[in-house]
């Protein structure tokens, strides 16, 4: 189990620590839900990037959480970011990331987005064959071209991006017109970039799209007579939620694209990878405070402090977990409990079938692998103020993103304005 939490998770005398801090301790000083991540563990993987593509520019999808002391941690281990809104591009310029190592995303950016863009500096991956010209008008000077490549990512359809009905880029002919149209116009077209899809188990489909990739270039060099200087194949590994779950380590599933890419293309190109959820998703650990444990219809309930409001990827991709009580963490598991939120649904339940030791009321549970799109997609629904956030490092934790009050809540209630 404790190979699913991160890399300084440690039980001692019973009780889950992180980063060297004690889960009662981290509850008692910051509350619960309380999102944990662990410094160690976020720098390792970037490292591993790093070592598996030491050629690479790596950017963080900071869509899988945005926050400035992450983007901070990840800019000192060289990474960059990938942004596709404004509040994202804000989160990567309060972290000093430079616009040279900032790309802009967006199957539908505004006319103010691509001039936050362009005055960034940052790289436009353009996305729709009106974007050239709009671009131009904003005053972007790079950009990448994004390549649909026709495959299907095994993975949940929600985070599928790459086949053909994908909202997500263009067509090999409509990314043609827009290199063509955007060259025409002055923009630096300095490559492509393909995301396959999120949550991949395999490396598979991501190779047939460098091959189709490699058609893609072909085709440009024979018709427009251009050459892309950066290939940029996105992002996607997966993270193990679960004991069974079989995911490849960073550097078993970007090494065969390497060598696949540097096969393909023998004269030097700049590669971009761009991880998300697997740069912070095992570092981030939940702790819940247990409330109500009661059974019905013969289902055993441990009802938690928070639940799809904290995050919601049960709800949205069927997404499975494991816990621990973290203040009983040696004790072994004599039960299955459904562990539900404390939302008005029926449908708020983080994990339909917990294994743990009977647990009581006041215990800690501890959820792993919550660090990549949880709170990032995290909602106020029933009027819940969202949790605090911690860095842990070396004994000590510092809060990175603090608890919302009441007052939060009601600050964008117009009735309160007057
Ligand atoms: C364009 C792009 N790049 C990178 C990512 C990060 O993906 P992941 O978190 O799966 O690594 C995403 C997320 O879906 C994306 O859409």
């Amino acid at each position: 189990m404790l190979r699913l939490f991160p890399d300084s998770a440690r039980i001692d005398a019973g009780e889950l620590h992180l980063g060297g801090v004690a889960a009662s301790r981290l509850s008692a000083e910051y509350g619960t839900p309380l999102l944990v991540y662990c410094e160690e563990t976020i720098r390792a993987q970037a490292r591993a990037y790093r070592e598996a593509a030491p050629d690479a520019l790596i950017i963080y999808g900071t869509k899988a959480f945005a926050n400035v002391a992450l983007l901070r941690v990840l800019a000192e281990e060289g990474v960059g970011a990938d942004v596709s809104t404004l509040g994202e591009l804000a989160f990567a310029q309060e972290a000093g990331i430079p616009g040279e190592r900032i790309l802009f995303h967006g199957n539908n950016k505004s006319d103010e987005e691509l001039r936050a863009a362009a005055e960034a500096g940052s790289t436009v991956v353009l996305d729709a064959e009106d974007e050239p010209a709009r671009a131009t008008s904003a005053g972007v000077r790079r950009a990448l071209v994004r390549l649909t490549p026709g495959v299907e990512a095994v993975t949940h359809r929600s985070i599928q991006t790459a086949h053909d009905e994908s909202k997500f880029g263009l067509s090999a002919d409509g990314a043609l017109r827009v290199v063509d149209e955007a060259r025409t116009l002055g923009i630096d077209v300095a490559g492509v970039h393909f995301h396959v899809g999120s949550q991949l188990a395999r490396v598979d489909e991501s190779l047939l799209a460098v091959e189709r990739l490699a058609g893609f270039c072909e085709r440009a060099r024979a018709e427009l007579g251009w050459t892309p200087q950066v290939l940029d194949i996105g992002g996607g590994l997966g993270i193990r939620y679960t004991r069974d779950s079989d995911v490849p380590e960073i550097a078993d599933f970007v090494r065969p694209l390497v060598s696949l890419l540097r096969e393909r293309w023998p004269d030097s190109v700049q590669l971009v990878l761009e991880p998300g959820r697997s740069l912070v998703g095992r570092a981030g650990v939940t702790l819940y405070r247990i409330g109500v444990v009661k059974q019905s219809g013969g289902v055993s309930f441990v009802a938690i402090d928070g639940g799809m409001s904290d995050n919601p990827r049960p709800q949205l991709y069927d997404a499975r977990y494991e816990a621990l009580l973290a203040n009983r963490a040696d004790e072994l598991a004599d039960g299955v409990f459904r562990v539900a939120g404390k939302h008005c649904e029926t449908g708020d339940v983080l994990i339909e079938a917990a294994e743990l030791p009977h647990p009581k009321r006041d215990d800690l549970l501890a959820v792993p692998a919550t660090g990549a799109y949880t709170l990032a997609m995290g909602s106020n629904y029933n009027g819940v103020p969202r949790p605090a956030v911690v860095l842990v490092r070396n004994g000590e934790a510092r809060v990175i993103r603090r608890r919302e009050t009441l007052g939060d809540l009601l600050r964008y209630d117009a009735g309160t304005l007057d």
